[in-house]
């Protein structure tokens, strides 16, 4: 079956389109097409994203990504008459933003007279790992499944930061959590302080590459990180950062500090992102962790995870991330958990526009 995924949660308008089989060998999926319309540029000057600029490019967007998404999966814009599946996220998010795609994506369903799925932005997140490029077969075999779950999974973006104990599609609960802000907004933050640009983690991610053992040494506290608890709290850090770069005069030496505050933030986050994962795989007996989200791009992040596993010996955890173009919001990641809940749900049969609407805080 052929399904379009939609995606307007927060600042990137996406459309793409996924193949995706059940057969008695497993899964197959193949993602046709992913069209992705940034809004960086306009949210850049403002230090984050503000909602009412993106609901209005949104609107204005959505229609032409679809277009395009269409066109690269089939050839012609024509054949939206072969999408078996509309897919849709309708939570979390801001909602101006998600209102847009929920009911572009309803009028589609309506007028092509195709069932519709709404979607949870996290399930989109949780299951990227799976994705193959543009055009690749994937098939996940049967078998698979038990090598991934029961599976923890680490879910780090610009509004989440969750660990998650996955039993299999459709069965998670979530053992922990921030208790203020997630970690992307604690790399947008620290970001700020340090001047640089929004989205904060890429460039905080650059800045830590120029830093090379410098003596001049700078730490910063890691919160919670030896708390019993499973839970998270960033928003210590970015003011300890603050505070940092007052007491040293950073405004007078940007150029020189700025690496050493970018690396030193980026350890800290790693550092307690790292810790708080593995004792939770290790304590819940997981088969894998999964790691997904905005921030799951960060390479010292990745590193970390598999310097550490390596030193604690961990041979029996499979570490599951992302192919990078799937990091950060997407929608042929919203079509396959629209897959995974097709399936779940095909008794079903009509999937209705009318039996359900964009929900701004829902939990997974
Ligand atoms: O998942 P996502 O695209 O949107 C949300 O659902 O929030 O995540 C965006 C977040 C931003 O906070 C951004 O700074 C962060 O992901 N991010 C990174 C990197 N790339 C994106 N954080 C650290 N290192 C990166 N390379
Ligand atoms: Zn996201």
């Amino acid at each position: 079956m052929n399904i379009l995924g939609i995606e307007t949660s927060c600042d990137e308008t996406a459309v793409g389109v996924l193949k995706a089989e059940k057969t008695k060998a497993g899964f197959f999926i193949k993602p046709l097409s992913s069209v992705i319309s940034s809004q960086i540029k306009i949210h850049k000057k403002y230090g984050g994203v503000v909602p009412m600029l993106a609901s209005r490019e949104h609107a204005k967007n959505i229609p032409i990504v679809t277009q395009k998404a269409i066109i690269q999966a089939f050839g012609s814009k024509k054949d939206i008459s072969k999408i078996d599946l509309i897919t849709i996220t309708k939570g979390p998010g801001l909602i101006l933003s998600l209102l847009i795609g929920v009911n572009f994506a309803k009028t589609l369903a309506w007028s092509l007279k195709k069932p519709i799925i709404g979607i949870n932005h996290l399930e989109g997140h949780l299951f990227s790992f799976l994705l193959p490029k543009i055009n690749k077969n994937y098939q996940l075999l049967n078998a698979d499944n038990k090598k991934i779950f029961p599976a923890i999974c680490l879910l780090v973006s610009g509004g989440h930061t969750q660990l998650i104990y996955i039993k299999k599609f459709g069965d998670y609960k979530i053992i922990g959590e921030t208790r203020d802000d997630a970690a992307g907004e604690c790399f947008d933050k620290g970001a700020r302080i340090l001047g640089l640009d929004y989205p904060g983690g890429p460039a905080i991610a650059n800045q830590a590459l120029k830093y090379k053992d410098q003596l001049q040494a700078f730490s910063l506290p890691r919160p919670m990180i030896n708390s019993q608890d499973y839970d998270f709290s960033f928003s210590g850090l970015k003011t300890a950062l603050l505070y940092l770069a007052q007491e040293i005069d950073f405004k007078k030496k940007e150029k020189q500090l700025r690496p050493i505050l970018s690396h030193e933030l980026q350890e800290a986050i790693t550092d307690v992102l790292v810790k708080k994962t593995i004792k939770a795989a290790l304590e819940f007996k997981a088969k894998s962790i999964i790691l997904t989200g905005g921030v799951s791009a960060n390479q010292r992040l990745r590193e970390k995870f598999k310097e550490t596993l390596e030193k604690k010996k961990v041979n029996n955890i499979n570490f599951l991330t992302p192919l990078l173009e799937y990091t950060t919001d997407n929608a042929i990641m919203i079509a396959l958990a629209g897959f995974f809940q097709y399936l779940n749900g095909s008794e079903k049969k009509s999937w209705d526009w009318k039996k359900f609407q964009a929900e701004a805080n829902l939990r997974l």
